[in-house]
């Protein structure tokens, strides 16, 4: 281990954040080469018959921890101190393991020498940051089929929203004459694309380096949102040949609070600081402040180390078992489309079409049936965990649903169109995936096990929801 050397420039310090431990449980999620464990992966939950394993297929949402990134964080803990604000050995430590954490992150997103890593707290985060520090008169293209933390940073009057694209062509053709058009009414504008690198609603992974190569003909630049790909798929600036990217640790096995944006540091170094204070100054005098430059100049405050360590112990981790990571999750997805597949009135919602690459996110609906009575049997009846609604994609989703296919008398409450979404990751078994297909044929074909009626706050089971227990606080 290098420890290296910290300059002291301020005597705030946090303090040392509380961390509960719970059992390591190993399990062999699939057949096939060891996969890392999760936290939690054997979790009792309580149903209406007595309880059961928790079927995890919400990890588009947030990821269990990984157990190496609780034990990087245990271990982290134990010299806890501040980050490069102290001359002891403990701070020294903290520093050092910090900035490691920066180098492993850089790593894990293949940054070029020159690019800045900025530890953030989410993706959300990461964009509201690079947002601030867009030279004035750039223009922003989104895809209406964004996340909303993607979708609306920039702000509507620099912002040039496309449609949803049906396919990569569609998405090519549709960004390259909206470049066109810009360059024709300002040649010396800046110009920057923001793109998802796989969709949060349907799983479908984007042609980053084809949209790359159309952002580069109109001298734009272009960012990647690898929220949903980070803790699945590799993330390769430099190889796409993309400017920036961003995502969070809640969604790559390190829920502790950081995110990162890595990229062209030109911009960063010149735009307004994002977190003004302690740590992001040079000098601060009577008639002026000099700010720093690099990720400090964005990261006042004591940082989250804490945060950017575990991080960094999860992009380690994922990367040495990338390849076991994917051939996992590609034998789970398949088995869960083709069981949903195979389900009278199910339908799986897909912008690019059945064929097309995606990650373990499967957003479907089923024929007469509203998505939150559905999430909510499945929780309450079996003990499976998923998400319903709009997954903070709104447009795309409101998109998705005007398909004819998909409409029908999905919508008996008439509320908005929502779906239900299943998604796989480490947290979830052969088990799981066989339990979610069962319970949704089984209310297909009989309706729920138990009386469910339309309550202020939704839907409520009659009799004793299980899940309303008395719940102990954790601390
Ligand atoms: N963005 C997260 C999701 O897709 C929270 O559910």
């Amino acid at each position: 281990m290098s420890v290296i050397p910290s300059t002291p420039t301020s005597t705030c310090s946090a303090p040392a954040p509380l961390l509960h431990s719970r059992p390591r449980v190993e399990s062999a999620r699939t057949e096939g080469p060891a996969l890392p464990a999760v936290v939690g992966a054997e979790l009792q939950v309580p149903t209406l018959s007595g309880g059961t394993t928790y079927a995890n297929l919400d990890h588009a949402a947030s990821t269990p921890a990984l157990v190496a990134a609780k034990e990087a964080v245990d271990r982290a803990l134990e010299t806890y101190a501040s980050v490069h604000r102290g001359a002891g050995h403990a701070s020294r430590l903290t520093s050092a393991w910090y900035e490691q954490a920066r180098a492993q992150v850089a790593e894990f997103v293949g940054a070029r020498a020159d690019d800045s890593v900025v530890f953030t707290r989410t993706t959300t985060d990461s964009w509201a940051l690079l947002s601030s520090a867009l030279p004035a008169a750039t223009t922003v293209f989104v895809f209406a089929s964004e996340h909303h933390s993607t979708l609306l940073p920039w702000g509507d009057d620099r912002t040039v929203r496309l449609p949803v694209p049906r396919s990569v062509e569609e998405a090519r053709s549709l960004l390259g004459a909206a470049l066109a058009r810009a360059r024709s009414v300002d040649r010396d504008g800046e110009r920057l694309v923001v793109v998802t690198a796989a969709s949060n609603v349907t799983g479908e992974v984007w042609p980053i380096e084809e949209l790359a190569r159309v952002a580069r003909v109109h001298g734009a630049r272009i960012a990647v949102d690898a929220a949903q790909l980070s803790g699945h798929r590799p993330i390769d600036l430099a190889g796409w040949d993309v400017d920036y990217v961003a995502f969070s640790g809640h969604k790559t096995y390190a829920p502790f609070g950081a995110g990162v944006l890595a990229g062209r540091s030109d911009w960063l170094d010149a735009g307004t600081p994002y977190l003004r204070g302690g740590g992001a100054t040079r000098t601060v005098g009577e008639h002026g402040t000099s700010w720093a430059t690099g990720p400090a100049r964005h990261e006042g405050g004591s940082p989250n180390v804490i945060g950017a360590i575990a991080l960094a112990a999860a992009c380690a981790t994922i990367a040495r078992h990338r390849e076991a990571i994917e051939a996992h999750e590609a034998r789970l997805l398949a088995r869960l489309r083709n069981g949903l597949r195979s389900i009278e009135g199910v339908e799986q919602l897909s912008a690019f079409g059945d064929g097309h690459d995606r990650v373990g996110v499967v957003a479907f609906t089923v024929r007469g049936l509203e998505p939150s009575l559905v999430s909510q049997v499945l929780s309450v009846e079996h003990g499976i965990g998923v998400r319903d609604g709009r997954f903070c994609a709104h447009l795309l989703v409101d998109d998705l649903l005007a398909d004819a296919r998909v409409t029908g008398d999905t919508l008996p409450g008439g509320g908005l169109a929502t779906a239900v979404r299943a998604s796989i990751g480490l947290g979830t078994t052969v088990e799981a995936v066989d339990r979610l297909i069962g319970a949704v044929r089984e209310l297909v074909e009989a309706g729920p096990a138990a009386t469910w009626s339309r309550g202020d706050t939704g839907w409520v089971v009659s009799g004793n929801d299980p899940r309303d227990r008395e719940v102990a606080r954790p601390w």
